[in-house]
Order: C-alpha cells, then structure tokens, then sequence
C-alpha cells in the first residue's frame, strides 16, 4: 500500500486551485441514471470515490468516459441490471445515492445495505423511510434492500435528522415522482444545491434545496445536461487550515468563500489573516496561533469533515481547545495517531480537549478514514524530521494528487508506492 513520507517542519506559501468537490460529483453521477439522454459533468474530481460510482454505474448499464477534463455519460438500456453489488457498495458508501435514481426511473433498486464504517455505523434508515413516504415497498434481502415501486406518489416527509445522502435520494427519486413532495429538516449543504442545479437543468422542478423545507414536483421524464460541479471546499479547507497550521502563507483559488464561512470564521478565531477575492481565498499566518473550542454541526455549521485537519491545527494553539463531534460516534480515530506524534489530546466519547502547543516529533503513522489521513499529513508538516503516513488509499479516495499540490506550496513530500 502506498504511504506518503513528509519532512518538517515546512511553511506553506503560494497558490493552490481548488478540486471540484467529490461530494458533489458522486449524487451527480448517480443522477444521470434519471435521464434518457447524455449527461456532460466538468470539474469531477478523478480521485478512486468517482471511479468506483463509474464502476458502479457501468455495472448498472451506464457508460462514462473521460473527454479531457469532461466526464460524458450515456444513458443505459432498460434491461441493464438494477442492483448495486455488495464488491462495490462495502468499499464506497455514497453508492446508495444509486437507489433513488433506480426506484424512480426503472421501479426497482436493490442495493447492498452498507455495512458499518470507521466513523461510525451510519444506518440508511431515512432513506428507506422516505420512501416508503414516496409508496415504494421496501425488503431485506440476505444484506440487500429491495426497493420497488411501479410509480413513486409525491408525499410531505420530515427527515428524523438532516442527512447529506438521505436528502439528495428522496430529491432525485422525486423528480419522476407523481405529484409534488415536500422534505422538511433537510441538509442543506452546498452539495445538495448543486445537485438541484443538475436536476432542473436535466429538466426537474425543485424549489428551496440549500433550506430546511424543499418541495419537488414530479415530472414525466428528465433529459440530459451539462454541468460544472462546485469547488471541493472540503479539499480546499484542508489546503487552507494547512497554510495556518504552518504559519504560511496560501490563495485557495477557483473556490466560493460562501461555502468555507464556519471554517474562516474559525481561521481567524484562532490567529489567522483571511483574505476574500473574488473567486479565491487567502489564508496567512504571522503571530501566534489562539486555542478555540469547536463544534461540528450540519451546514451552515462547522463541517465534520474538517473536524480532524482542525485538531491537528488545534496541537500547535497556545491554550486548551474543546472539540465536539455531533454527527459521528467514532470520528477521532485520527487522536491516537497524532499522540504518537507528541500530541496532547484527552477524549471523552464526543468530546476531544486539546492542549498545546506541542512539539510534534516525525513517526510512522496509520490511517483510518479518508480525513484522518488528512489531518496526519497536515501533522508531517509541522513535526520535526520525517512522517510516514500509511494506507494512503483511504486520502486517495477524495484529495485528487495532495502530494503535488503540497510540493508546490513548498511541502518536503512523496508518495512511496508499493509493489502491491
Ligand atoms: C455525507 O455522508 C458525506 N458523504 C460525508 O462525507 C459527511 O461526513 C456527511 O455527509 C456529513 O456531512 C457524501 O456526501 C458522499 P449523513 P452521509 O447522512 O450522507 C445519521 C467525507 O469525508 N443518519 O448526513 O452518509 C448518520 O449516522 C464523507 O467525504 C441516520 O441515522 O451523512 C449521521 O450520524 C465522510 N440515518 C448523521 O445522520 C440515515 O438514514 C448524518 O449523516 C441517514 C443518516
């Protein structure tokens, strides 16, 4: 298995362009299986998450290729199979998002229920529950979940909890749906909206995504589209909380300040310049950087995905720093490893306290999840001597090229590939 080595400690400075979002691009890949004609998305990040959705898709009878940086899709034939593989789903959660796209165009959908993950166990309960709101009959199947329905029947759902996924499959199951539906406690990250902005473009009438009540009136049939997918503002605070980290000095450019406010309020909370231009964000770093408690919470809150890059951040702060987890039960897996490394990090269940600055010290490092490899990569930099993170196919899965990017920004960084 591939693993990174990083020298420090480094200070990070100059431009990095921004990813488009891979938490984007997955719903709208799935979104493609709505329409009967071809579909034409730019900016897809080509990190592993979108080439196993492509596996996944062709599998399901829909093609896809890379056109320069266009990923062009052609709609698949009735007979294609309809279920999503348990190979395929146990390495990729996100293949859920086929099941809505599946139930509404071809009446049926059988997905292997994704089994527990690193960060938690992660039921799709909502995502049953909404739709059998919508008339579907829902099955367990031996691991699998049947879904049928000649017609879905628009409805009003409320959501027992805002989720990501839950909220972008009952959407796009109800575009075809009979009639209008209404979502109540939807997420509204910026994802969400972007895959609105797909749907009406391939022909769906969506009103309110991005807010906590949305309403979707069925149409017949959906057609094809073009579509840019929005900046990866996950990626691109990741590059950011780096450039604090390493007291540097980094323009995040081809991003939307719009989508990163919790974590820039943040950055400058703990001691940091930000700078917003158009189109970019500039992140600076001088003095000394301030301990400050964080919550993470569903947009427009803090971004759980951020919360392990924040911690590392978080080791090098004069003072103790609270960091509270609400959307995973066991999303600091990342603490251990840094500990290896000289941090001073107490956890109690969803509750992390850390206290610094701390003097990191280079080790051999593993990672769990594609985050917690993010934030152990962001500890290499600033610890003495060399880093060695291992399993990097978990960060592989959503950081298109890190290595490069970080070279460029002055980083002592390579990826060691493995004969395996
Ligand atoms: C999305 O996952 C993202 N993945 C995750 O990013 C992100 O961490 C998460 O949203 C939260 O922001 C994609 O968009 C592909 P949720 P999702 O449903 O949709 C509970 C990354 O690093 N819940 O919003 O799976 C759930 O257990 C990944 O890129 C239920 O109980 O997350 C969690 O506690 C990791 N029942 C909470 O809701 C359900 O049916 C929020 O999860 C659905 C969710």
């Amino acid at each position: 298995m591939d693993k990174f080595r990083i020298v420090g400690p480094t200070r990070l400075a100059g431009a990095v362009a921004a990813g488009g979002a891979k938490n984007a691009a997955l719903p709208a890949l799935a979104a493609t299986l709505l329409g009967d004609a071809p579909v034409a998305l730019d900016g897809v990040p080509r990190v592993r998450d979108v080439e196993t959705m492509r596996r996944l898709l062709a599998h399901l009878g829909q093609q896809s290729e890379w056109r320069g940086g266009t990923l062009a899709l052609a709609p698949g034939g009735e007979a294609s199979p309809d279920d999503a593989p348990y190979e395929l789903v146990k390495t990729m959660r996100a293949s859920v998002l086929v099941l809505g796209p599946l139930v509404a165009r071809r009446g049926h959908g059988r997905v292997s229920l994704p089994g527990g993950c690193a960060i938690g166990v992660r039921p799709i309960d909502q995502h049953l529950a909404g739709l059998e709101a919508l008339g579907a009959r829902v099955a367990l199947d031996h691991g699998y979940v049947d879904v049928r329905a000649d017609r879905l029947t628009g409805a009003r759902f409320r959501f027992a909890m805002p989720t990501v996924t839950g909220t972008e499959n009952l959407m796009m199951a109800a575009t075809l749906a009979r009639g209008t539906t209404t979502l109540d406690n939807c997420a509204r990250e910026p994802e969400i909206v972007d895959l609105a902005r797909l749907l009406v473009a391939m022909g769906a009438r969506i009103e309110g995504a991005g807010e906590a009540t949305m309403q979707i009136q069925g149409v017949p049939a959906l057609a094809g589209a073009a579509h840019r997918v929005i900046p990866d503002r996950i990626e691109g605070g990741t590059y950011l909380i780096a450039a604090a980290l390493t007291g540097g000095d980094v323009r995040l450019e081809g991003t939307r300040a719009e989508d990163l406010t919790p974590l820039l309020e943040w950055l400058a909370g703990a001691g940091a310049d930000v700078e917003i231009e158009p189109g970019a964000v500039r992140v600076r770093r001088n003095g000394t950087l301030r301990a400050r408690d964080m919550v993470t919470a569903p947009f427009p809150g803090f971004p759980t995905d951020l919360q392990a890059q924040y911690m590392t951040l978080m080791t090098q702060a004069e003072g103790v720093s609270t960091i509270i987890e609400t959307i995973f039960e066991n999303r600091f897996q990342h603490v251990a490893e840094l500990a290896r490394m000289g941090a001073d990090i107490r956890v109690d269940r969803r509750t992390a306290r850390v206290h610094g600055p701390t003097r990191l010290a280079g080790a051999s490092v593993m990672a769990t999840d594609l985050r917690a490899s993010a934030s152990l990569v962001l500890a290499g930099l600033v610890a003495e001597g060399a880093t060695t993170v291992d399993r990097i196919y978990h960060l592989d899965r959503g950081y298109e090229a890190m290595e490069t990017k970080l070279a460029r920004l002055g980083a002592r960084v390579e990826r060691l590939r493995s004969a395996e």
